[in-house]
């Protein structure tokens, strides 16, 4: 008789190496099963949402340190707001479904992560914008004084930016200056050290 083989439990990360999930790959090749969600997820406090958007969920320790780093660059006069955080496989299919109806497959899978292939279902991923490019996400948003303070500080808070200018190569995705993936304070120092993208320096060994 034929031995079954072993169904992993679809609710855990398939990084064994990273049980956490904070540093677990998520790319055009490596993905996350549908039912994957991630542990501890909570709501972020609705002021930090940009307006007329509802609270979106976010893992615990991830929403922790944003609220940090978003009262810092308020402190300093950058007022900051959350688009989009935790997406669940079956909302990553309808928005990877709304960029194809609108752009076309080609350039949608340029923009956008096919299901179980996004960061955003890590619940460790935030999208922030601010008014000065209209609460919209659009790659001026990289010009602009709030995104530019993210880009020079987010590491400081445990945030990096997935999808650097000039890496479509390395990444698959076009520049998106508002696409943070919280990794943990130390980890992220060390990504902004390293000058690699987050791919390359999640890709890296380990000692
Ligand atoms: N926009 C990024 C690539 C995502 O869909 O996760
Ligand atoms: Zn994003």
């Amino acid at each position: 008789m034929r031995t079954p083989t072993p169904v992993p439990s679809q609710t855990e990360s398939p990084d064994d190496e990273d049980p956490q999930g904070l540093l677990t790959i998520v790319d055009k090749e490596h993905g996350l099963p549908p039912a994957y969600v991630p542990p501890g997820l909570v709501e972020i406090p609705l002021e930090w949402m940009a307006p007329g958007f509802p609270s979106w969920l976010l893992r615990r320790e991830a929403a922790e340190a944003l609220v940090v780093m978003l009262r810092a660059a308020r402190a300093e006069g950058h007022e900051l707001r959350v688009r989009s955080a935790y997406r669940s496989y079956w909302e990553q299919a309808a928005t990877f479904q709304y960029w194809i109806d609108l752009l076309g497959e080609e350039e949608a899978r340029r923009a956008s992560a096919p299901p179980g292939h996004s960061e955003h279902q890590l619940g460790s991923t935030v999208d922030l914008t601010s008014a000065s490019v209209s609460w919209q996400l659009e790659q001026s948003f990289g010009q602009t004084p709030e995104g530019q303070w993210l880009a020079a500080h987010a590491h400081e808070y445990g945030f990096t930016l997935s999808y650097p200018q000039g890496a479509e190569e390395i990444t698959g995705y076009k520049y998106e200056p508002w696409h943070f993936r919280y990794i943990g304070q130390d980890q992220a120092v060390r990504w902004a050290e390293s000058g690699l993208t987050l791919l390359e320096f999640l890709k890296q060994p380990t000692d």
